[in-house]
């Protein structure tokens, strides 16, 4: 599984341009789906079994990026806009690529000026593409992800994207266990979607969840933690299980979705934790409001520094997050 996790969090894929990692997971879900379309929206949809309660389950595909937007005359440098949720504080000196391999350097003026205490504004950040050759590698208008190796430091996983490819692998295991279980029949409808545009304001997955009209509908994703230094007031910590989403800013989870998963997680003995997330939200907010309405919860990765290119999971919650699903999906979801 790491080697999957390593294929998937270094892919690139900012949101708008999941093709490159839509062309791995496709690959990697060709012998675990019954059929596999892609969406006119882009979202890869694969469904296991036929007949029962329809399921869907999303993980989305993209990454939070850059788009340059202009180019500063003579001088190799790109001004950019952001693509999903970036934070200026963790913009000096770290890396972007660009489709066409070019690796661009983000700065701001002033660096080391007297007056620099604070992060600069992002309209105030520029990227350094030049390559010595005089001429511009990089045009107006080319997105660009961040850029990081994976990382292994015993159970704890770093890496750029694991928001939310570590949801993407939690979704392939399920596919793959609920294989080797060999049932004669599938349980359920199941519908796993591999969703675009979610750190743009959850653009994908309400559309997906249009087309395949689920009964109920479980999203992955990572959550944040509560245990970093002078830590906000937050419940989850790296380590303590799946996390069962309860709240967050954009979604109440029914009583009913929240029971079905804990008395799963007790039944079978897997660790969880309860997650209520002050700040952000998941595809399980963009698809509960679709149609007349899909019941929908989420099960989170926890995760720490989410948003920065060490975003760090810890492979006991992974674990946990699959037994979790693959024990829900395995019998009918009726709640
Ligand atoms: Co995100
Ligand atoms: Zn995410």
């Amino acid at each position: 599984m790491i080697e999957l996790i390593r294929k998937l969090v270094e892919a690139w894929g900012p949101s708008g341009y999941e093709h490159q990692v839509r062309e791995l997971i496709r690959a990697e879900v060709a012998d675990l789906a019954d059929e596999i379309t892609v969406d006119p929206l882009g979202n890869l949809i694969c469904r296991v079994g036929q007949g029962g309660p329809k399921v869907m389950i999303a993980a989305h595909m993209d990454e939070i990026g850059v788009m340059a937007n202009y180019v500063e005359p003579n001088s190799g440098y790109m001004r950019f806009t952001n693509i999903g949720g970036v934070l200026a504080t963790t913009l000096l000196g770290h890396r972007v690529r660009f489709e066409n391999g070019v690796t661009g350097v983000i700065a701001a003026p002033d660096m080391f000026g007297a007056a620099r205490t604070t992060a600069p504004d992002l309209d105030e950040f520029f990227i350094d593409v030049s390559d010595g050759s005089g001429s511009n590698p990089v045009q107006v208008g080319s997105p660009a992800t961040f850029w990081r190796t994976f990382e292994q430091r015993g159970t704890r996983l770093i890496s750029k994207s694991m928001d939310d490819r570590i949801g993407c692998v939690v979704a392939i295991e399920a596919m793959r266990r609920l294989k080797k279980a060999k049932k004669k029949k599938s349980a359920n409808e199941i519908y796993f979607v591999f969703t675009v545009q979610e750190e743009v304001g959850l653009r994908g997955a309400g559309p997906a969840a249009f087309g395949i009209a689920p009964d109920l509908a479980i999203a992955l994703d990572v959550t944040a933690t509560g245990d970093t230094i002078k830590n906000a007031k937050m419940e989850v910590k790296l380590g303590g299980g799946a996390a069962i989403k309860v709240h967050d800013s954009r979604h109440v989870v029914p009583p009913a979705v929240v029971n079905w998963m804990v008395a799963q997680a007790e039944a079978d003995g897997i660790p969880y934790q309860k997650e209520l997330l002050t700040l952000g939200s998941t595809d399980a907010a963009g698809i509960q409001i679709t149609r007349a309405g899909v019941p929908s919860g989420c099960i989170s990765i926890p995760c720490r520094f989410v948003h920065t290119t060490s975003e760090t999971i810890d492979s006991n919650d992974l674990e946990a997050c699959i037994k979790l699903l693959t024990g829900l999906l395995s019998k009918p979801a009726v709640l």
